[in-house]
């Protein structure tokens, strides 16, 4: 089976994927969180240095792209792969209103004709200018229904799809809704291209169902349940009911599992407090990584509280210090 980080908006960028890759390993692709295009041609200065190589060391990393114009695509595409990458992602499922309002992520399955379009001069404007170039896409199922999704396919098998990640829930679903199988398992028998699964694998358990459902999947894409479970991978990996464990990779203990995840939290600590200014926007980014972590520990509820309602960086750090010596991480 090969692991993707799904792309995170807010989260994952890359001192969160750099610190996630110190600690825990096996992550066979990274995916940026989406980059816009625009008619300029050049990316913001912040998705910039998201992706640049020396920000990256040691990673996989596929940049993502959104936006609804073939030509925006096509010069970020260019910019992009002068930085040496050889894949790109395009963003057909981003629910956010204000996203889908200009036509653009999920917004895009709103109007097949113009999705048709648009993909008809990004691969052939890409192909043209850098024939070697990869082009995923990740998508959901649909905009109002699951219904929608058989056209959606017949769109997408008129191009050379490196791989089609497909996010079962439609775009009125936003996260809410319970992924749909039905209509991953219509993708999975009608579609000749290689096919990824994203959503809501977040313990050992829900992974086997995926894989149990779908035997011939070897790829799935997590996201929150990475945020959750750094470990999860790992879990995974060692757990012999899922597969042969070929990469030998061993069960560890709660402490262990602490360890390391404290060990990532001091280097985000670190990384943020360089990166952000002031302690407002420090709390903010750390409460944000916490309010996900601290799912995994016991007594989770209670830490939560303690971390929301933490009003300066000596109280965070005090409940953090309490999390290390007493907290119990969940295996
Ligand atoms: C906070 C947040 C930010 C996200 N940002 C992106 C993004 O930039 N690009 C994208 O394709 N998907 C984005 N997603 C969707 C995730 O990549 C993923 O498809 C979704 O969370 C379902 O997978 P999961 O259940 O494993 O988290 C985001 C999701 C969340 C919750």
């Amino acid at each position: 089976m090969k692991f993707y980080f799904a792309p995170m908006e807010g989260m994952g960028r890359y001192i969160y994927r750099n610190a996630y890759n110190k600690y825990f390993h096996h992550i066979d692709k990274y995916f940026s969180p989406f980059l816009s295009t625009s008619s300029s041609g050049v990316l913001k200065m912040k998705e910039f240095k998201d992706i640049i190589p020396e920000n990256n060391s040691g990673i996989y990393l596929v940049p993502q792209l959104l936006g609804n114009k073939a030509d925006d695509f096509v010069m970020a595409a260019r910019e992009v792969s002068n930085l040496g990458y050889d894949e790109i992602n395009i963003n057909i499922g981003c629910p956010s209103g204000t996203v889908t309002a200009k036509n653009k992520g999920a917004g895009m399955l709103r109007d097949l004709d113009s999705l048709d379009r648009c993909l008809d001069g990004i691969y052939n404007g890409i192909n043209q200018s850098n024939p070697n170039l990869k082009i995923s896409i990740k998508t959901r199922t649909g905009y109002f229904s699951h219904d929608e999704f058989s056209e959606i396919l017949e769109v997408y098998e008129k191009y050379p799809v490196y791989e089609l990640i497909i996010h079962p829930r439609t775009r009125q679903d936003y996260y809410r809704e319970n992924v749909n199988l039905d209509s991953f398992q219509y993708a999975v028998s009608h579609c000749e291209f290689p096919l990824c699964y994203n959503g809501d694998i977040v313990n050992v358990d829900s992974y086997k169902n995926i894989c149990n459902r779908f035997p011939d999947i070897n790829t799935v894409m997590i996201g929150r349940g990475l945020l959750s479970r750094p470990t999860l991978v790992e879990e995974i990996l060692s757990n012999t009911d899922c597969h042969s464990n070929q990469k030998g990779i061993s069960k560890f203990t709660s402490k262990e599992a602490k360890e390391k995840i404290i060990g990532m939290h001091n280097v985000l600590y670190r990384e943020y407090t360089d990166a952000l200014d002031g302690e407002r926007n420090i709390m903010f980014k750390m409460k944000e990584i916490w309010l996900y972590l601290i799912i995994s520990f016991e007594d989770s509820e209670r830490y939560a509280k303690k971390i929301k309602k933490s009003k300066n960086l000596h109280e965070f750090e005090s409940i953090i210090s309490d999390i290390e010596r007493h907290g119990i991480y969940i295996i």
